[in-house]
């Protein structure tokens, strides 16, 4: 099989004109969460800057400010806040998932249990909510209370799709909008928000394109990519219950006695651990990495395309670079 998740050397590297907020942003972070009095509070806190992640979201946020003009005192406390509520999704996710490793190390509730996730997880949304309301941000407390509020409805809609074998392309494609989407495109335009634009709709087209091309990529991972190099298990996702858009394609391209012969097989669950690389050829065979390739890097299009209403600014271009990299990553 061919390797398509090494990053492409020609993928410039979007982050170089934010590096210096982004350190501003990631020493927020470090003492963002200090005044709780509690231990543990920081100690699960260490725990997870320990291992920090790619920091898309505050990154598309910096760049969306700056691509209108401005990055205030505001915008790196945002970035951090869209940071928080992105690890707290990611905490209560990995709890829902049952998920051991995340970003390479033990996810909180393995290293410590499920209660403890679930609260710092709490205790970061509200902290998010605290820091916004503090400053005054009235609007962009809205985008954010909104965003949540979208995600946790989907996290209880993929509840309803669990081991949904006839999941469509288009309840799919709606529960990773607001899964995921949701909130890349709540940072892009709380970026365009703080800095005071007339209109947050073109960074805010981008980001709902970005966060679909990024949430397709991520489940291509799943059957496509290296644990170690992912920084999380491979191939669980329908070990999980969850149907994504390679298995939605193949599943639809199949003959019937093929399609009904592999459904049984997962049903049983007769096809995980040894018999795995059966299904990632089922999928391949049958055109769904290559269906969910192009799907994505239509979303990638379609997002640099939403640019072009910005003014022409390196930030433009560097945001037409992340999709790139979103298209190429491999973790
Ligand atoms: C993981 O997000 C969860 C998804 C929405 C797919 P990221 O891939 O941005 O996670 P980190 O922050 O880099 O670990
Ligand atoms: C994305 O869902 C997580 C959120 C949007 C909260 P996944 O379950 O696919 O993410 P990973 O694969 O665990 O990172
Ligand atoms: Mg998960
Ligand atoms: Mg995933």
């Amino acid at each position: 099989m061919e390797a398509r998740f090494n990053v492409d050397a020609r993928v410039h590297d979007f982050r170089a004109l934010v590096e210096e907020d982004v350190a501003q942003v990631e020493e927020f972070l470090k003492y963002c969460c200090k005044a709780s009095g509690v231990g543990l509070v920081e100690e699960v806190w260490d725990h997870l800057l320990a291992a920090p992640g790619k920091r898309l979201r505050p990154i598309l946020l910096l760049l969306a400010a700056r691509a209108h003009g401005h990055v205030g005192s505001h915008t790196v406390m945002a970035g951090a806040v869209v940071e928080m509520i992105h690890t707290a999704t990611l905490i209560h996710d990995d709890v829902v998932d049952k998920a051991t490793v995340r970003r390479g190390q033990p996810t909180v509730n393995r290293r410590w249990h499920d209660g403890i996730a679930l609260m710092m997880g709490d205790f970061l949304y509200s902290k998010g909510f605290q820091l916004f309301t503090a400053a005054g941000l009235q609007s962009e407390m809205a985008v954010l209370a909104d965003t949540t509020n979208r995600m946790s409805v989907a996290e209880m809609m993929q509840f309803e799709y669990h081991t949904k074998l006839d999941m469509s392309e288009e309840e799919y494609l709606l529960l990773i909008r607001e899964k995921t989407a949701s909130l890349i495109e709540a940072s892009c335009s709380l970026g365009a928000l703080l800095a005071g634009a007339d209109s947050v709709e073109p960074v805010s087209t981008y980001g709902n394109n970005v966060g679909l091309a990024f949430q397709i990529t991520d489940d291509l991972l799943d059957y496509l990519g290296d644990e170690y190099v992912v920084g999380k298990p491979v191939g669980s996702d329908l070990r999980d219950g969850k149907v994504t858009l390679p298995l939605i394609t193949a599943l639809g391209n199949a003959p019937p006695s093929e399609r009904r012969r592999i459904e049984t097989e997962i049903r049983s669950g007769a096809i995980f651990e040894e018999r795995w690389p059966q299904m990632v050829r089922f999928v391949h065979t049958h055109g769904g990495i290559e269906a969910a390739l192009a799907r994505a890097r239509r979303f990638g299009s379609q997002a640099k395309r939403a640019l072009l209403r910005l003014p022409s600014t390196p930030e433009r271009e560097a945001l037409a670079d992340a999709v790139d990299f979103i298209l190429h990553r491999c973790n």
